[in-house]
């Protein structure tokens, strides 16, 4: 997501800046008074190697993988001894309009905006004289490709469901023009955006979309529930009485261990405005919300997004939530799950937990905003075997990181007098979830995006940038005041994620990769920790210029356990790398391109033929090894 509102955090609460400093000098005293340098601090960091992978680009030898086709217990064996070895993307080819890749991988067209979902039906193909109608659209891929999860039919290793976020659009990216003349195009518009979920087989080695009783589109008109502890909640009905419709800027996702899919709505407050004289209340003011929005314009054709009308008061109120999708029951209504707080939601990393419990770890994006954490009540398998969702009671805590590597999970419980102070229920609590975070001193961090966790419990989340954050103390060792290239922390939970504490750590600084070609990246933003120990790293935003060229945004693969990176993937320019799942046997990977060429056919024509003046289309591409080897390796 290119847009980066400004931070409307004023709590004052500690910054994770201001933290690492005091627990790096720490850190720094410990190791007998000598300052260390950058490279030699942060390798003697609890575990953490990967500040030695400069010493190691200087003698590496890059080979070809050798994992063939291995079967049985070796599988396991290989894909350990071979976790990254392919020849990384250089920077001279990791630039340009269009995408590169690992001379051991190929890649694949799958799935561009305007794709039918079901075939024989409508297709858009990018011709900029044409648009969709938008009831055209209602039934194509949309737009914006963002996170997304591949769910097994059979074994699953060439059928499945791909349930796909098309997170944004501009209007001039959708409609060809800056603002909206018509409902018409504001409907366009809605139906651009939303979730696509549409069923994709390989015959004769290439992916397709098939016709599926199961493909739908869920968009900005499509009914939708509540549940959990805000569902019906004053805070959710307006005085119109509409019922509640849609999603909005699906940004990433998760799944669930029942076999659901997670969209979470992150900047919603862009997609409202106000067509008369309104005010902002501290809660909107807090969310985003503003008169002009991102400049959609939906508000002047569509008074449900319309702040200053009074029939449509708490509308807002119905965006910022974690939405539970069946990718197998095209008929169900996908269900917003109120227990998991109210916020701009990057992802929903689910991990089952101590006593089987389904952990969802939450990040916040907007700089300065925090990260979550849900727990449900009890064991998933017993909570829907009595019928109940697992995500829809527990507890929703707020991270706060400490000077000395720990870190405390923070209760956002009415209980607590500091809320009840503030708030008058847990409805009120959920729904305005960052300014309960705001009370307890939650850290500010610098833009949480994507959250995985690896199987040996180790989480990791992108701290993508933060350009806003101010010069602090300035050292070799914590120089990030401001942020521009981000970096990506770990943590691992006590008592298997079901804990109150945490023990923290960093796991890169953006900025200290840029001096090896293999691996420099910045704005770290998806993320997927694979069961192997490696860490796919993918990007949306400012990339470093090496040898004297700028790179375009990219994927690249960490081995967690040397802490060496190398670049798999290029993007086209103007792009984002965004979106990871695989099939069950890890031997192809989907992954999305978001706003090739940010929507000018000049940059880009990717996916069509360059030179073809199409409209460029974000994309869903199928990674494959040349080999048909373990996707990483
Ligand atoms: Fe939608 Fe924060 O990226
Ligand atoms: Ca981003
Ligand atoms: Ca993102």
């Amino acid at each position: 997501m290119i847009h980066d509102n400004g931070s409307s955090n004023k709590s004052g609460n500690r910054s994770f800046e201001d933290i690492l400093q005091v627990r790096m000098s720490r850190r720094t005293t410990l190791a007998g008074g000598a300052a260390l340098s950058a490279t030699g601090f942060l390798a003697a960091l609890a575990g953490n190697k990967l500040f030695a992978q400069g010493a190691e680009a200087a003698t590496s030898q890059v080979v070809g993988d050798s994992v063939s086709q291995v079967s049985g217990d070796a599988i396991a064996q290989a894909r350990v001894r071979n976790l990254i070895k392919f020849p990384p993307v250089s920077p001279a080819d990791a630039t340009g309009p269009l995408p590169s890749i690992s001379s051991d991988y190929k890649f694949d067209v799958l799935i561009p905006w305007g794709t039918p979902i079901r075939p024989g039906g409508p297709e858009y193909d990018g011709d900029p004289n044409t648009r969709p109608t938008s009831a055209q659209q209602a039934r194509l891929v949309g737009i914006g490709h963002d996170g997304m999860w591949f769910f097994p039919i059979g074994n699953g290793n060439d059928q499945g469901m791909l349930a796909i976020n098309h997170e944004f659009g501009t209007n001039e990216h959708v409609l060809g023009k800056a603002a909206p003349d018509s409902l018409e195009d504001v409907r366009l518009s809605q139906h651009a955006h939303g979730v696509s979920v549409v069923e994709i087989k390989k015959s004769r080695g290439k992916w397709q979309v098939v016709g599926s009783n199961k493909a739908r589109r869920i968009h900005v008109n499509t009914p939708v529930a509540f549940s959990g502890p805000v569902a019906g909640s004053a805070l959710l009905s307006t005085p119109a009485g509409n019922a509640p419709l849609g999603t909005v800027n699906n940004c990433a996702n998760g799944k669930t261990p029942w076999g659901t899919y997670l969209t979470c709505e992150e900047n919603f407050n862009g997609y409202f405005g106000a067509k008369g004289p309104w005010t902002s209340t501290p809660e909107q003011a807090r969310y985003g919300l503003s008169a002009t929005g991102f400049g959609y314009g939906w508000q002047n054709f569509d008074d449900r997004f319309d702040l200053s009308n009074p029939n449509y008061a708490n509308e807002e109120n119905r965006f910022g939530w974690v939405v539970e999708i069946d990718p197998m029951d095209a008929s169900q209504t996908p269900v917003k799950r109120t227990a998991l707080g109210r916020l701009k939601h990057e992802n929903a990393e689910l991990v089952v937990g101590r006593g089987g419990r389904a952990v969802v770890y939450m990040g916040d994006d907007e700089r300065f905003d925090y990260i979550y954490k849900f727990v449900s009540e009890g064991n998933w398998r017993a909570m829907r075997a009595q019928g109940r969702s697992p995500l829809n009671q527990g507890k929703l805590y707020v991270a706060k990181f400490n000077d000395d590597g720990t870190g405390n999970w923070l209760e956002l419980t009415i209980s607590n007098p500091v809320l009840s102070a503030k708030f008058a229920d847990q409805a009120e609590v959920l729904t305005y979830a960052r300014l309960a975070g705001d009370a307890l001193g939650a850290t500010r961090m610098d833009r949480p995006e994507w959250i995985s966790a690896a199987p040996n419990g180790d989480v990791y989340c992108t701290l993508t940038n933060n350009t806003r954050r101010t010069a602090q103390t300035t050292n070799a060792s914590n120089p990030q005041g401001p942020n521009p290239f981000g970096h990506i922390i770990k943590w691992k939970d006590s008592n298997n994620h079901v804990g109150l504490t945490f023990d923290w750590d960093i796991f890169v600084l953006a900025k200290d990769t840029h001096a090896i070609a293999k691996s420099a990246f910045g704005s770290p933003d998806g993320l997927w920790a694979d069961p192997d120990g490696r860490l796919f790293i993918q990007t949306d935003g400012t990339q470093p210029v090496v040898n004297g060229v700028q790179l375009n945004d990219q994927m690249l693969v960490a081995d967690t356990k040397t802490g060496e990176i190398r670049r798999i993937f290029s993007g086209t320019a103007g792009c984002e790398v965004t979106g990871v799942t695989v099939t069950p046997d890890y031997r192809t990977m989907f992954v999305n391109l978001q706003h090739p060429g940010d929507g000018d056919p000049t940059v880009t024509n990717f996916p069509a033929a360059q030179g073809s003046g199409k409209v460029p289309r974000d994309v869903t591409i199928v990674i494959t090894r040349k080999d048909g080897g373990i996707i990483g390796s």
